[in-house]
C-alpha cells in the first residue's frame, strides 16, 4: 500500500515533460516529484514500440526506487506505445498524458475539425484517433508529424526564425483543412506554443494536455486517499530531478521552464535499470 507522502514519478525523453511537472506544481502543490528526463537518448519519436517500451521500463525501475506512489507518463509518445505495458507490469496507478489530451480536445472543438501535432510514433500509432473518436465518433482529425520541433525544443531555438519557418511548413496542411482545435500532442511542444499560435491564428483553440493530465492525476490520488494534503516541510526535497545525459543544460533549461529554482540535476545511468 502506498504513502500519501511519497513522491509522485513523472518521466519523459527529455525536457518536455517538465511542461506537465509545471502543470502538477501548480495544481497539487504539496506533493512531492522525481522528475527524470532520458536526455542521452532524445527523442523516442522517431523509435520503434521496442525500443520506446524497454526505455520506459528501465525507467519505471529507477523510479520505483524511489518509492513512488504513482507514475506519470509526461510524454505522448511512451503513452502510446508502452503505457499498455506498464499498467500490467507494475502495481501502482500510472497514467498518461494522451487520454486527458484526447478528453479536452473532444470537448473543445466546436466545428468538429481537429488536428493533432506530435511525434511520428504518436501520430503513426492513431492513439488521439482512437480516443477521440470513442468520445465523439463524429469529429474529423488530421493528424501531422512534426519530427524537427523536439529537437529545436531541446537545443532551446524557442523563439527563433528557424523554428518559426519550420512550423509554417508543418502546420500549413492544417491550417488549409479548417481545424478550430489543435492538440499539442507532444510535451515539448507547449514550449513553442506562441510560434504555433502566431501560424494557426486566434481562432484556433491550442489543447495542452498537460492541464488535463495534472486534473486527472488529482481525481486519481484524490479518490485512492493518496493526495498529500500536508505541505512539505522545509529541506524535504520537494523536486528531484534526474537525467540519463549531462546536467548542466538541462538545470538551465529547467529554470527557463519552471519558476522554482531548480539547483541540482543529478546523472542516473539509465542503461544500469
Ligand atoms: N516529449 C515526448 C512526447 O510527448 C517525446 C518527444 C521525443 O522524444 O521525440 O512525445
Amino acid at each position: 500500500m502506498s504513502d500519501k507522502n511519497a513522491p509522485i514519478g513523472v518521466f519523459d525523453s527529455g525536457i518536455g515533460g517538465l511542461t506537465v511537472v509545471r502543470e502538477i506544481m501548480r495544481q497539487i502543490p504539496n506533493e512531492k516529484i522525481v522528475y527524470f528526463g532520458d536526455t542521452a537518448r532524445v527523442p523516442y519519436g522517431n523509435k520503434s514500440r521496442e525500443t520506446v517500451t524497454r526505455f520506459s521500463r528501465q525507467i519505471v525501475r529507477f523510479l520505483q526506487t524511489h518509492g513512488v506512489k504513482t507514475i506519470v507518463v509526461a510524454c505522448n509518445t511512451a503513452s502510446a506505445y508502452a503505457l499498455d505495458e506498464l499498467e500490467k507490469e507494475i502495481d501502482i496507478p500510472i497514467i498518461g498524458v494522451v487520454k486527458p489530451g484526447a478528453k479536452a480536445a473532444a470537448q473543445a472543438t466546436r466545428n468538429g475539425k481537429l488536428g493533432v501535432i506530435a511525434t511520428e510514433a504518436t501520430i503513426g500509432s492513431r492513439i488521439y484517433n482512437q480516443y477521440i473518436q470513442e468520445l465523439n465518433p463524429n469529429v474529423t482529425i488530421w493528424g501531422k508529424a512534426c519530427p524537427l520541433f523536439v529537437p529545436l525544443v531541446e537545443e532551446g531555438l524557442l523563439q527563433d526564425p528557424v523554428t518559426d519557418e519550420i512550423a509554417k511548413r508543418y502546420l500549413s496542411e492544417l491550417i488549409d483543412s479548417d481545424i478550430d482545435t489543435l492538440i499539442l500532442g507532444c510535451t515539448h511542444y507547449p514550449l513553442i506554443r506562441s510560434a504555433i499560435g502566431r501560424i494557426m491564428g486566434e481562432q484556433v483553440t491550442l489543447v495542452n494536455p498537460a492541464y488535463e493530465t495534472a486534473m486527472e492525476l488529482k481525481a486519481m490520488l484524490t479518490k485512492r486517499e493518496l493526495l498529500n494534503t500536508d505541505a512539505p516541510g522545509l529541506g524535504s526535497n520537494q523536486y528531484q530531478f534526474y537525467v540519463s545525459d549531462t546536467t548542466d543544460k538541462f538545470i538551465r533549461f529547467a529554470n527557463s521552464i519552471i519558476k522554482y529554482g531548480i539547483l541540482s540535476a543529478k546523472h542516473v545511468n539509465i542503461e544500469e535499470y
